[in-house]
């Protein structure tokens, strides 16, 4: 029998993403599948505490094997900002043209334009905690380039790449993204463990 995970999210892109990386071993679940219409708190001031917050709720509530995840853009000249705050960094959550004006005027006149895009997922398989990560290293240019993607896309070129995310196409990108990354582990993790 196929084992049954919950992924914390409704995020059809997400789950979509996900399940064509973990294969046909395991049903994932979204939380709509559960009856899960809560706003799950996202409070920790790190990745992976808001990765595990938001899975615990889900294993406390509904006791199942489930994971979930978190990501961040981390600049180096910004000391890992905007980080666990992306989705704010301007103020209101997921205004990405807000988010990307604010970085790009938080690094005009700096040469470092260093950059990585950090996953982290938690799952809690046999009620055992177990995190994952996921990183791409770039850089963030100057102006916003190409119209796919999401988030901060258009501004961050993966290294060894010369178009951003948002140029690169969903393919692409869900070949080398921190997300792809860090389920890769998951994967390999689920298969090795089942
Ligand atoms: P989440 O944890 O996946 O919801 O991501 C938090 C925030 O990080 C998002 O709202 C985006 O601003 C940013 N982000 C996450 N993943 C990506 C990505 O693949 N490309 C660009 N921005 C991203």
């Amino acid at each position: 029998m196929k084992k049954k995970l919950v992924f914390a999210t409704n995020n059809a892109h997400k789950l979509q993403e996900v399940s064509a990386i973990l294969g046909d071993e395991v049903q994932l679940l979204s939380l709509n599948d559960v009856g899960c219409t809560d706003d799950i708190p996202e409070t920790a001031d790190t990745l992976e505490g808001n990765a595990l917050m938001k899975a615990r709720y889900i294993h406390e509530r509904y006791h199942c094997d489930c994971f979930a995840d978190d990501t961040g853009l981390e600049v180096e000249a910004l000391n890992g900002a905007p980080g666990v705050y992306s989705a704010r960094y301007a103020g209101v959550a997921h205004d990405s043209e807000g988010n990307m004006k604010k970085l790009l005027a938080e690094l005009q006149g700096k040469e470092n334009r260093k950059a990585r895009f950090r996953t982290v997922i938690a799952l809690i398989l046999d009620n055992k905690e177990y995190l994952f990560e996921g990183i791409v290293d770039g850089e963030i240019i100057k102006e916003k380039r190409g119209g796919s993607g999401f988030g901060y896309d258009p501004v961050f070129i993966p290294e060894g790449e010369t178009e951003t995310f948002a140029e690169l196409g969903e393919e692409k990108k869900n070949q080398i993204s921190h997300r792809a990354r860090a389920v890769s582990k998951l994967s390999k993790f689920l298969n090795f463990t089942q």
